[in-house]
C-alpha cells in the first residue's frame, strides 16, 4: 500500500493507475477504522483494478470543538488494517493540506460562489441536530473527489442520510463517481459498528443493542400503530433504559428523507433514529 499525506502525490500516483486504464474504486473514512469501513474497502477492490482510501478527520463538519478533539484517531493501526484489507493507496491529510486558505474553515456560504442547496435533505433529522455538518461533509467529499476521480465511491447506509446528500451532491454538481451503497456492519449484539462506539462507557455500551432491538420491534408494532403512536412507544423503549436517551425517531421517505405522518405516504419508508449514549450520539436505521 502506497501511504500519502499530500494531494500532489496521490494525484499523482492516481492519475497514473487511470492513465493505464485502471479503474479506481475509493472509500473516504475519518479513520478508527473497524470492519464496517473494511468492507466497503472489500467490496471497493473487488469492483474496481485499484482500491484508494482516505483518513480525515474533516473539522469542517464538527458542531463542536469538543466532539472534533475526542474523536478517536488511530493512523497506524488503520493502516495496518487497510494493508491487510489490500487497499493499494491510502491518502492520510493534515487539516492544512485540506483546507490551507481557511485557518477557520467555514461550511460552504453563498460568498465562495460553492453553496450546494441541499433542500430538505439537511434541514431534517442529523441536519436540524447538527447545522452545517451536512454542508461540511459535501467540501470535503468533493474536494477527495477532485483529487482522487474515483470512477465508484462506497458509502455506508450506516450514515443513511448523509448517503442521501452524497447521492443529490454528484446528481447536483454531475460528478462522474457512481456512489454505491453498502449495508450496515453491525456487531454480533445487533449494535452498528461505529467509530464512536469506542468511546462508550461500559453501562452504556451494554445499553446500545436496545437500539437495534427497538428499531427492529417497531417494524412489527407499526402494524398495529399509527406513526405518532410508534414513534411514542419507541421513546418510551430506549427511554426506559438510564444509560440512554432518544433524540430523535423519524419515519421518512428513503429519497426524500421527508418524514412520514401515515404508512401509505410512502412506499419506501426508512426508520432513523439518534440516541444519546451518555455523552456519545449513536445513530442508526432500517428500512420499514
Ligand atoms: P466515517 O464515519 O469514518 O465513515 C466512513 C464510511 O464508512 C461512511 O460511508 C460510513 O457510512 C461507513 N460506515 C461506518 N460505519 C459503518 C457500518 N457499521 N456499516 C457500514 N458502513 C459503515 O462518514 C464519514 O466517515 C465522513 O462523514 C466522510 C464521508 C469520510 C466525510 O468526512
Amino acid at each position: 500500500m502506497k501511504t500519502f499525506t499530500t494531494i500532489s502525490e496521490t494525484k499523482n500516483c492516481v492519475s497514473g493507475f487511470k492513465k493505464a486504464g485502471k479503474t479506481i474504486g475509493f472509500v473516504p473514512t475519518m479513520g478508527a477504522l473497524h470492519k464496517g469501513h473494511l468492507i466497503l474497502l472489500e467490496r471497493a477492490k473487488k469492483e474496481n483494478d485499484i482500491a484508494v482510501s482516505s483518513i480525515f478527520v474533516n473539522p469542517l463538519q464538527f458542531n463542536n470543538k469538543e466532539d472534533l478533539e475526542k474523536y478517536p484517531r488511530t493512523l497506524q493501526e488503520d493502516a495496518k488494517m487497510l494493508e491487510i484489507a489490500h487497499c493499494d493507496v491510502l491518502f492520510a491529510p493534515g487539516a492544512e493540506e485540506m483546507y490551507p486558505s481557511e485557518p477557520h474553515p467555514q461550511p460552504f456560504s453563498k460568498g465562495e460562489g460553492s453553496l450546494l442547496d441541499l433542500g430538505m435533505l439537511d434541514k431534517v433529522m442529523e441536519g436540524a441536530q447538527r447545522p452545517g455538518h451536512f454542508q461540511g461533509v459535501c467540501v470535503v467529499v468533493k474536494k477527495l473527489f477532485d483529487i482522487i476521480e474515483p470512477d465508484r465511491a462506497y458509502f455506508g447506509e450506516k450514515d443513511f442520510q448523509q448517503l442521501a446528500v452524497i447521492k443529490h451532491m454528484v446528481k447536483m454538481l454531475k460528478l462522474s463517481a457512481e456512489i454505491i451503497p453498502c449495508p450496515t456492519v453491525r456487531e454480533e449484539d445487533g449494535l452498528a459498528m461505529s467509530s464512536r462506539n469506542t468511546l462508550l462507557g461500559s453501562n452504556e455500551r451494554k445499553s446500545a443493542p436496545l437500539i437495534f432491538k427497538t428499531l427492529s420491534e417497531a417494524n412489527e408494532k407499526r402494524k398495529n400503530l399509527s406513526v405518532a403512536e410508534l414513534g411514542k412507544w419507541v421513546e418510551e423503549q430506549i427511554n426506559a433504559s438510564p444509560f440512554l436517551k432518544l433524540e430523535y425517531f423519524e419515519a421518512v421517505d428513503s429519497e426524500t428523507l421527508v418524514p412520514v405522518s401515515s404508512w401509505n405516504e410512502s412506499k419506501n419508508i426508512r426508520a432513523c433514529i439518534a440516541v444519546k449514549a451518555g455523552t456519545v450520539r449513536l445513530i442508526d436505521n432500517i428500512a420499514f
